[in-house]
């Protein structure tokens, strides 16, 4: 699948001010830094579509994007940046926790990692957090450009070791590199995917499949 069209529609603060729109969604998250704006802007070809920024915690709040007019695309503030106060933090995780669970027409959460570094604790309890709560996810490696070969099997090798913990079945991988312009065919094909299920869910049961038909 190739995207021709993405625009911006809103920013919302906080789960209930989303747009309603009933067409399927996949949300991209991660640590802050890890490269979500980016990887938005590769998929979708355009440049400045998500504000990017080297300075972290640069995405504050839950950013809608409609591509090809018919799904969107989410880009949401990242997780584990200690600048932002307690408080602040606080009230964040619930809005994205709220977010993540209710959101019906959310197809699949991409958790964004570091290729280049170890497992971080952040990182694995997303992940983990995500599945006991069935929330569908997928896994993106970020930033494959910036090390050699073999420093990326070994960050690779020690994820699955961590994931094989408590995964019986891994979820979804994919390797990109949104500078080298890398992985993107793989993950838009498996979006596509997604929005043929989606779709054929709603022919055959209506609302009644989305995860919690009752909220938008
Ligand atoms: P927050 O919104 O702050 O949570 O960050 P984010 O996850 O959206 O990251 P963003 O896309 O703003 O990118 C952060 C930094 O990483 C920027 O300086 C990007 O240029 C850089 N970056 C993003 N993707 C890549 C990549 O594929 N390769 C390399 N080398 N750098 C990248
Ligand atoms: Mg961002």
């Amino acid at each position: 699948m190739q995207i021709k069209k993405a625009e911006f529609v809103q920013s919302a603060p906080t789960y209930d001010k989303c747009p309603e729109a009933l067409i399927p969604e996949f949300a991209f998250i991660g640590r802050s830094n890890v490269g979500k704006s980016s990887l938005i802007n590769y998929l979708v070809n355009r440049k400045g579509l998500a504000l990017t920024s080297s300075n972290p915690g640069k995405t504050q709040t839950i950013n809608h994007f409609i591509i090809d007019d018919s799904w969107h695309i989410v880009d949401l503030p990242g997780y584990g940046y200690a600048k932002v106060s307690q408080k602040m933090r606080f009230q964040w995780e619930l809005n994205l926790r709220d977010y993540l669970l209710k959101r019906g027409q959310l197809m699949v959460v991409f958790v964004l990692v570091d290729a280049n570094i170890p497992p971080q604790k952040s990182d694995l309890e997303m992940i983990s957090w995500l599945g006991e709560n069935n929330v569908p996810l997928g896994i993106i490696f970020t930033k494959v450009d910036r090390s050699k070969v073999n420093e990326l099997k070994k960050n690779q090798e020690a994820f699955h070791i961590e994931l094989k913990k408590t995964w019986k079945e891994f979820p979804n991988m994919f390797l990109t590199s949104a500078e080298k312009k890398h992985g993107g065919d793989e993950l838009l094909d498996f979006i596509e995917e997604n929005i043929k299920l989606f779709k054929s869910q709603m022919e055959e049961f209506g609302e009644v499949k989305l995860k919690n038909p009752k909220i938008k």
